[in-house]
């Protein structure tokens, strides 16, 4: 039997490899971890409209976000009241009604139930009202940024974020007209853990000079050597980013620069780029102006890689499956050919086939083997990275280190262990830990 006290040390020094691997610590995150958070779901750029949908997944849960008809936004559960089959098949759209392929019960995108075809056929009339689509209890929006909870009990998103804020605002508040969400995401499974994707965007960017040698420069690899930092505003979120010195030259400054688009779109992408990094500093100030973001992470699982524009979530299949959903996020008022080359820096490096991304995959999925080898598994991983450097930082929010100090994972683990010891009793026993092992 295991106890989730075992699974991280007090100090988060230490980790169980069942924490990767273990089907029982899997349940138990279903409840803890994704019952209990806010889970992003889709942009509001991707539902502009009335009757626009696209489908989104909080954990294994299959979610529709659509516009209704009153212009408000909506999250509900794929799945028809009558025999659960889902109602929405397309990844997305614009439609009036979903209807269900097996007896044709017909929803409104908003999730109420409008007709069912065999209503006619019987006396008693079944309540409508009472049969629409299950909503998501809680749904909030920020920076265009939609999210979900099944805690209907959750603190506001504004809240939960925090002084994450400060960190995402620094992209989001460079653009005049905000961003918006290029179409579908792209979807693939890796045989790995949901943790570590996220675990490596919250902060882990000290891989780059050995996993990525082939393909990241040494120059860059020593900027962030030299100017790189890790801030955790709250524990679970994370920020790293390079903080250049005051009086750095807008061409070392832009953000993008680093990317496949500046080095092959040529002047025009270049122009932009730095345009954008001109009005920096009257836009987001002086200190947020100088941050050249490198990775973030929003508890549970989702994370932003700045320099490629990419949102994505870390969807759990299982301990060992992620479905990783994947967007490029550019700002909205970009000319057209800036913004082709800028989705083209993003698939390059971290789209299904991105150069990094294959690395990075292949290292996810070691790991998870590495969780499942039989006779370690009294033998955890170290986190302990840095212990006690992290320190307040007299302009920016939360603790702040160097990218070498493991704090971000520390405190993302303490956080997820609360969470997993937060599941009830009656949910614990349901899910029958001892026996699973
Ligand atoms: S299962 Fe949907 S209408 Fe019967
Ligand atoms: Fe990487």
């Amino acid at each position: 039997m295991i106890k989730i006290s075992d699974l991280v040390s007090d100090d988060a020094a230490y980790i169980s490899r069942r924490a990767w691997s273990d089907p029982a610590v899997y349940q138990l995150e279903k409840h803890g971890v994704f019952g209990k958070a806010w889970l992003f779901l889709g942009h509001e750029t991707q539902i502009k409209h009335p009757g626009d949908f696209v489908q989104a997944y909080m954990c294994e849960t299959p979610i529709i976000l659509a516009r209704g008809e009153d212009n408000k936004i909506y999250a509900n559960i794929n799945s028809c009241s009558h025999r659960g089959l889902p109602v929405c098949r397309a990844d997305h759209g614009n439609t009036k009604r979903f209807v269900c392929p097996y007896h044709n019960w017909s929803y409104k995108v908003d999730g109420s139930l409008v007709a069912i075809p065999q209503e006619k056929m019987v006396s008693q009339k079944p309540d409508k009202n009472t049969l629409g689509l299950k909503p998501v209890p809680r749904v909030e929006s920020w920076q265009g940024m939609i999210f979900g909870s099944f805690d209907e009990s959750i603190e506001p998103l504004d809240s939960y974020l925090g002084d994450m804020r400060f960190y995402l605002d620094a992209f989001f508040d460079r653009f005049e007209n905000g961003i918006e969400f290029a179409g579908a995401p792209h979807r693939w499974t890796i045989n790995a853990n949901w943790k570590l994707p996220m675990e490596n965007q919250l902060g882990d960017v000290n891989h780059g000079p050995f996993l990525h040698s082939a393909v990241i420069p040494a120059e860059a690899n020593q900027e962030i050597f030299d100017v790189g930092l890790s801030a955790v505003p709250h524990p679970g979120h994370g920020a790293t980013f390079r903080l250049m010195p005051e009086g750095t030259p807008n061409e070392n400054m832009a953000w993008g620069m680093e990317g496949m688009g500046a080095i092959l779109g040529g002047s025009e992408v270049k122009e932009y780029l730095f345009e954008i990094q001109a009005k920096a500093k009257e836009r987001v100030g002086d200190i947020r102006a100088r941050m050249k973001g490198l990775t973030y992470g929003v508890y549970p699982n989702l994370s932003f890689l700045w320099s490629n524009t990419s949102f994505k979530v870390s969807h759990p299949r299982g301990p060992g499956k992620v479905e990783y959903w994947s967007w490029s996020a550019i700002p909205a008022d970009a000319p057209d050919s800036v913004k082709k080359i800028l989705r083209t820096n993003y698939s390059s490096f971290f789209g299904p086939g991105g150069i990094l991304e294959q690395e990075d995959s292949e290292a996810w999925m070691q790991q998870f083997i590495g969780s499942n080898i039989d006779f370690a598994d009294d033998k955890p991983y170290y986190y302990g990275l840095g212990m006690g450097d992290e320190k307040p930082h007299p302009e920016l929010p939360g603790m702040v280190s160097s990218t070498a100090n493991e704090y971000y994972a520390r405190a993302f683990f303490k956080r997820w262990r609360e969470a997993l010891e937060s599941v009830s009793d009656q949910d614990a026993n349901r899910i029958a830990l001892a026996e699973v092992r």
